[in-house]
């Protein structure tokens, strides 16, 4: 309600900054024209059981808070959080980790804000107050003592004395905000770039090491299954997902699983379908196989898989946000937030007539990075 309300004559600064803290809060609320109808403290005998109880269970909130930061600290740290294939020893507790990471830090935030509302509702005074609108900003006296006015509230409810929710609520603040550093910092503190050129962004399971053949696979959903791609396998027009293959993996199920896994691994295998013109990007004119084109199914815009291939336009579809790629020409992005081609990948057949990498991406897969090399 707007009304044209009667005020007392506002104080200079001057005249506030000598008064006591109560006679600012009540100024504050002469001011804003608020009329204390009723106020009422909740605990008019201090001391009581029934208050040293309430005060306990408010404190209870924080405590929770606490271990519940604690433990979040602890497994974010400390709980293993590599990545484990079903079926293999560990996964379970690799499982876990999400789960436990996120219901310990819910459980913190809870428990504070459940604490807060608790103190509010145990400890605050019972007060009605009615309070006239009026338009505009509040001048420099009201400002100055709105400070106090929040101050005495902050008194009415004798936190100074009531040590046990201070200490409690002040042990979930820091270890909250310990926990929240912590998170912040910690993926700073590894190095991207420990290994140089072959460090973990530069490179992906495609690079050939000592020499040996990297085929291109399915993934028929048994790692020990291998199904190597020859090219009359596939029809014109048609895309399928490949992964990398060495012969000295064949037995190791670790490695096998780790390259049908691996995030920078998948590939999607165009064949494009005849006398389609082609534009090839610069430095790549040799990247594709006849009509056989690799592309990084890593979208550049944000690293979703770019699962949709639509034969009649030629076009690589993400789903995530919409960006379209263009086959014809090189994967360059021509609609949506995308600005950078999917990484292409250089192939060949070899003498046994499969097709297999001629080494790895020309540049690093997926959305961008800082120092991220560019090539035209
Ligand atoms: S991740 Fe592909 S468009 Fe955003």
């Amino acid at each position: 309600m707007t009304t044209s309300h009667q005020q007392p004559p506002a104080p200079t600064a001057a005249e506030v900054e000598d008064m006591t803290l109560e006679q600012r809060a009540r100024l504050a609320g002469e001011l804003d024209d608020v009329d204390v109808v009723h106020n009422q403290p909740k605990w008019p005998l201090s001391g009581t059981r029934a208050e040293k109880r309430a005060e306990r269970s408010v404190a209870l909130w924080f405590v929770i808070s606490a271990v519940s930061g604690l433990a979040f600290l602890a497994a974010f740290l400390f709980w293993p959080f590599q990545y484990v294939a079903p079926g293999e020893p560990g996964y379970s507790l690799y499982a876990l980790y999400t789960p436990i990471v996120g219901f310990t830090f819910g459980l913190a935030v809870l428990a504070v804000g459940v604490g807060v509302i608790a103190y509010i509702k145990k400890f605050f005074p019972d007060e009605v107050s009615v309070q006239q609108r009026h338009d505009g900003a509040s001048d420099e006296v009201a400002r100055l003592t709105v400070t106090a006015q929040l101050v005495k509230a902050g008194k009415d409810t004798d936190i100074a004395r009531r040590k046990l929710i201070v200490r409690a609520a002040g042990g979930a603040a820091g270890v909250l905000g310990l926990g929240l550093g912590i998170a912040a910092v910690a993926p700073l503190v590894r190095n991207p770039w420990k290994g140089g050129d072959d460090a973990a962004l530069w490179v992906t399971p495609w690079k050939p090491v000592n020499g040996e053949t990297v085929y291109l696979r399915r993934d028929t959903g048994d790692p020990h299954d291998i199904s190597l791609v020859r090219p009359e396998d596939q029809d014109p027009g048609s895309m399928e997902t490949v992964f990398p293959f060495r012969e000295s993996d064949r037995d190791d199920e670790e490695a096998l699983v780790r390259s049908l896994r691996a995030s920078d691994a998948p590939v999607m295998l165009i064949r494009l379908r005849p006398d389609q013109q082609v534009v090839h990007r610069s430095g790549q004119e040799n990247f594709n196989y006849g009509d056989y084109y690799a592309f990084s199914k890593i979208c550049s815009h944000l690293g979703c898989p770019t699962s949709l291939y639509e034969a009649q336009t030629n076009r690589i579809l993400c789903p995530c946000h919409q960006s379209q790629f263009l086959a014809t020409e090189y994967a360059r992005p021509v609609f949506g937030p995308a600005t950078r081609p999917l990484a292409q990948l250089p192939i060949t057949v070899n003498d046994e007539g499969y097709l297999v990498a001629k080494g790895d991406f020309a540049e690093p897969v997926g959305p961008a990075f800082w120092e991220r090399r560019y090539n035209p």
